[in-house]
């Protein structure tokens, strides 16, 4: 394949004008520092027969032609090309511009529209080049694309299997610590117990990380189906689960009218515990109060959770997304600090955003839209 460094580029030129086609060639061969390979072809089944033996770099294509009009070779070409991989410049060239087949030229994949009166005033070299350059570049973010999709579906890959393979043994860990606690009590000193206490603190957030990378990792690995969720009662219903540490806590939690829309249950349920275990979690001096409040727009709803505790420095706010980062240290607040990481990519599976807004002290709120999916 020819790339721009080389400057020499394949080209098919197809016209049924032999006139048309030599202006062409001889625009093209005027173009300094570029060398072309020039085929050319009359009709549409000669041009589509020299396509099938030649990975061409451009083609320029007549809009009229004598066996059918140029957008059904183009789209037999844009055919051809996805099976290929390669990304080939389209060129459409008219007699007389018109806007709807300008129209229909580019939402097809062309990457250029010419009229031939532009074309005899010396406007083809320069258009040509750049819809090759275009065209190169746009193949070669697909590939980057593909590549990195295939990279970040391994990692996810890896991450759920390493963290997956990781839980059973420190289980046994965790047991064996517990068993050691109550079976040798009497014989250890106060040392041996703090130190054991120690180890079965951190075996505990061990625990904690693995989970939330089995969470993080499943998020984009695992298939879930979309359906009716009810976001009103899905809210309730992580509520109740929280209601031991609400009660606890003397915590006020009020929900607004939210929507029901198509989406993935688990997925947003785990959004809605995240959000609301750090309003209990990262709570102020008073006691906390919570209000989550829905706005509907044709496209999206956008949901607002609100809190009243520590609030969040400006500085921080947009880190506290990235994974592990966290704005208390371990021994001050239990985390991982992959909790607001998880909602972002749930949000982002949902076509939405999220982001937070934090009044000096006077609490967080945290925004996400969510589209129906
Ligand atoms: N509602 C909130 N109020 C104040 N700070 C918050 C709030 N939510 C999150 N934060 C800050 O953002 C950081 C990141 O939150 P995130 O939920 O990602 O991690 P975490 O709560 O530390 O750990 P976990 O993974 O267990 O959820 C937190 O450590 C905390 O400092
Ligand atoms: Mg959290």
């Amino acid at each position: 394949m020819n790339n721009h460094f080389e400057q020499k580029f394949d080209i098919l030129l197809l016209d049924d004008s032999v006139e048309d086609r030599e202006l062409y060639k001889r625009r093209l061969n005027a173009l300094a520092g570029v060398e072309f390979e020039i085929t050319e072809a009359g009709d549409a089944q000669d041009a589509y027969e020299k396509a099938m033996n030649c990975d061409f770099d451009c083609y320029v294509v007549d809009y009229s032609l004598p066996d059918g009009n140029g957008l059904d070779f183009v789209q037999d070409i844009i055919e051809k090309k996805n099976g290929s991989g390669k990304n080939a410049a389209i060129i459409i060239v008219t007699g007389k511009g018109s806007e709807e087949v300008a129209a229909k030229a580019f939402k097809m994949g062309a990457h250029e529209y010419l009229t031939k009166k532009s074309v005899s005033n010396g406007f083809f070299g320069r258009p040509v080049i750049s819809a090759i350059e275009r065209a190169q570049l746009t193949s070669q973010l697909e590939d980057f694309r593909n590549r990195l999709e295939k990279s970040n579906q391994a990692l996810s890959e890896f991450t759920h299997t390493a963290a997956h393979d990781l839980k059973s043994p420190l289980r046994r860990i965790s047991s064996y610590c517990e068993i050691l606690m109550e079976d040798a009590a009497e014989r250890l000193n106060d040392e041996d117990k703090t130190t054991l206490e120690r180890m079965m603190v951190n075996a505990k957030r061990m625990q904690n990380l693995i989970n939330s990378l089995l969470s993080y990792s499943l998020i984009n690995h695992e298939e879930e189906t979309p359906e009716e969720v009810d976001l009103k009662a899905l809210m309730q219903e992580v509520v109740e689960e929280y209601g031991p540490q609400i009660e606890d806590e003397n915590a006020t939690v009020s929900i607004g009218d939210l929507p029901t829309m198509s989406a993935y249950r688990l997925r947003l349920h785990q959004l809605f515990s995240n959000l609301l275990s750090n309003s209990l979690k990262y709570k102020g001096e008073h006691d906390t109060i919570i209000e989550i409040t829905a706005e509907k727009s044709p496209s999206c709803v956008t949901v607002a959770f609100k809190d009243n505790g520590q609030g969040i420095p400006e500085d921080m706010r947009e880190h506290i997304f990235k994974d592990f980062k966290r704005l208390h240290a371990n021994e001050e607040i239990e985390g991982t600090g992959l909790g607001l990481s998880i909602c972002k990519k749930i949000v982002q599976l949902h076509g939405g955003k999220i982001w937070v807004e934090s009044e000096g002290d006077e609490g967080t709120t945290f925004y996400f839209t969510l589209r129906p999916v």
